[in-house]
């Protein structure tokens, strides 16, 4: 049995006491893999995970993702991303400044990422926290007018225009990543494929438009949505100890990285990014 504690009224527990790295947890990571569709993110603390442990763990809640940007898959194993201000002989060995917006992790494919595990392997003591909001709580949190009238809205998202923001200063994407990370459309309200609760899908900067919708229109919907969505009511601030593992489903959650002192501080955070399904 899993001993838990909640983390936010809404969403959001801790399991306490599991070991990881010992691969006789692997039948309490099966009961972890259920417990996401309820909880929508799990923290383990204290763990000590290898890349192997880190990426067979995440396996078991399904097939995993590469991300494009293959210069930040730097620890001999393809399935774990490196966010990171670190470099090594001169080359980052991570992506600095990842998701300092808010977001679904692979929101810009046509199946989106169904969840994602961080490590924390190295954090820096103040700043660096992570935010994650409920989007089943701001979606049921609409008037239901609100609600109806976007029900039927799907959205443009765009790696293309993400990167183009958050990464103005770094060469551009190659015609192979630009190949690999065509615009998408999907709906603005989706569907827990397990559950069958519904969630607000909304991002910054990554959504290009609201579809059908003059565009001043659109972005002022969106701006909306995404000012509700990060409303402190649906929000869960984590503060990163070395050694943290959070999962979260990405079908019904957006997060949000935070600034630190990047030049006196360290931070090095593995991902692992579990494929999903087409929204509806
Ligand atoms: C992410 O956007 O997946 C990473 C968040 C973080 O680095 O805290």
């Amino acid at each position: 049995m899993l001993h838990t504690r909640p983390l936010h009224p809404g969403f959001g527990i801790e399991v306490v006491g599991l070991d990881l790295s010992d691969p006789a947890s692997d039948a309490a990571v099966d009961q972890l893999v259920k417990e996401l569709d309820r909880h929508s993110l799990i923290l383990v603390r204290g763990q000590t995970l290898s890349n192997a442990r880190h990426v067979g763990i995440s396996r078991r809640f399904g097939d995993l993702m590469t991300h494009v940007l293959k210069q930040f898959l730097t620890t001999g194993l393809p399935e774990i991303y490196v966010l990171s201000n670190v470099t090594e002989d001169g080359k980052p060995i991570g992506n600095h400044k990842e998701g300092w917006n808010w977001h679904s992790d692979l929101s810009y494919v046509a199946e989106p990422s169904m969840g994602s595990l961080l490590y924390a392997v190295e954090v820096p003591p103040v700043g660096a926290d992570t935010l994650f909001a409920s989007m089943h709580l701001a979606y049921e949190a609409l008037p239901p007018e609100v609600q109806a009238s976007i029900r039927h809205l799907s959205a443009t998202h765009s790696y293309a225009g993400y990167y183009g923001k958050a990464f103005a200063d770094r060469e551009p994407l190659s015609d192979e990543q630009k190949a690999r990370t065509p615009d998408v459309v999907h709906p603005l309200v989706r569907t827990h494929p397990v559950t069958g609760r519904l969630s607000l899908y909304v991002g910054q900067d990554i959504i290009k438009s609201v579809n059908g919708l003059p565009p001043e229109e659109g972005n002022a919907l969106l701006d909306k949505l995404n000012r509700h969505a990060i409303s402190e009511e649906f929000v869960y601030r984590h503060k990163w100890r070395q050694g943290d593992l959070i999962i979260w489903d990405n079908r019904c959650t957006m997060h949000c990285a935070t600034p630190y002192e990047d030049t006196k501080y360290r931070r090095i955070m593995h991902r692992t990014t579990v494929a999903g399904t087409r929204p509806f």
